[in-house]
């Protein structure tokens, strides 16, 4: 037997609940590789889960988390044996699938990745699929070539805004924070950020064709009206890598002129079936790329009985950081 958080749904009110219940192997799902999971984590879509599904979830009883890193205990794939350490990323784990809020999952081989040296499972999981994502963001951005100027990070006191700071910072680049939350000044700055930005600067829909030019680079995690007016002030050849749509899921005011004059791009991230070979990179990256004691500073730990409520906090976007969920405590 081990620990799950199970989200039941009453069928007539279409109400959903979750608790941690004591479940047996045989209500895992098929898979080659059993997985002794050590930690998880909590994103926007685990906020969904956990609660009414949002479309997400399929079959219930259900086990949320969308993300998790652990030892494999058994493995019916020649690519991995006992006792590797793994994590796990998307694949609609955590949605369609059974997810990481267990002490024990089965998967398939596929959609795991080897963790690289320099993190262990505790560090992968203060990453997560947010930091996975924010690694591949600045991935694409360098593969446009980044223009010089502050890059803008959009909803930076979260779990994605957070570690592209860190990163970006890290890798010598000027970084311009967006936040709606003041009083994180001083943790954003502790990342790298070198200037703050107020939420209320950029959530003005405009008719303007174009603003002063201003970013070299941006991820947005946000989209809504900000991703429309970030759009109008990149500079001349910028990239814009979109991630997110903690502000809504339009891009509102968004005119055709930023590309047609300015030549920008606006590139879209998807880590859910991101191929092998570039998760593979973005995890090497990431290992090499954030600091871990600016990762350090992001982690608010957590175990499974502390997830209902942080799916509701999360869904308000009240998180900081990276919620790192101790499964075994
Ligand atoms: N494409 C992918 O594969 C992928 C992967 C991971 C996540 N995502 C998406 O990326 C987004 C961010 O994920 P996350 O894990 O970083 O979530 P998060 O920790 O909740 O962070 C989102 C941040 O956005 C800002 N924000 C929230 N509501 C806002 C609003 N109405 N207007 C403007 N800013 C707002 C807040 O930052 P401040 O308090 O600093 O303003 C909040 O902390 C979500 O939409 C998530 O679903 C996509």
């Amino acid at each position: 037997m081990f620990n799950a958080l199970v989200v039941e749904k009453d069928e007539e009110s279409g109400k959903t609940s979750a608790t941690v219940e004591q479940i047996g192997e045989d209500r895992l799902p098929d898979g080659e590789v059993t997985v002794a999971v050590e930690y998880s984590t909590v994103n926007y879509k685990d906020g969904l889960c956990i609660g009414p599904g949002g479309g997400l979830v399929r079959n219930y009883p259900h086990v949320p988390g969308i993300d998790f890193a652990g030892t494999v205990e058994a493995s019916d794939d020649d690519r991995y044996k006992p006792g590797d350490k793994v994590v796990l990323t998307g694949w609609r784990v955590g949605e369609a699938h059974w997810g990481g809020y267990a002490q024990k999952a089965r998967v398939k081989a596929d959609w795991l990745v080897p963790l690289p040296k320099g993190l262990d499972t505790r560090r992968a999981m203060a990453v997560g699929t947010a930091g996975f994502t924010a690694m591949l963001a600045v991935m694409a951005l360098e593969d446009q070539g980044i223009k010089d100027g502050p890059i803008l990070v959009t909803g930076a006191a979260g779990g994605v805004g957070s570690v592209a700071t860190a990163i970006l910072s890290n890798l010598g680049h000027e970084v311009a924070a967006v936040t709606g939350r003041p009083e994180q000044e001083e943790y954003l700055r502790g990342l790298g950020a070198t200037q703050i930005v107020a939420r209320e600067d950029l959530t003005d829909v405009t008719k303007k064709p174009l603003e002063g030019e201003q970013w070299g680079g941006a991820v947005d995690a946000v989209a809504g009206a900000m991703l429309g007016r970030v759009l109008k002030q990149m500079k001349y050849g910028g990239s814009v890598a979109a991630i997110g749509l903690a502000g809504g899921p339009e891009i509102e005011g968004a005119l055709i002129t930023p590309f047609i004059l300015r030549g920008v791009n606006l590139l879209g991230i998807d880590s859910v079936m991101q191929p092998y070979d570039n998760r593979v990179r973005a995890w090497q990256r990431i290992a090499r790329d954030l600091p871990m004691d600016k990762l350090e500073a992001m982690v608010q730990p957590a175990t499974l009985s502390d997830l209902p409520d942080l799916g509701r906090a999360i869904l308000k976007g009240q998180v900081k950081g990276r919620v790192v969920v101790d499964v075994n405590a």
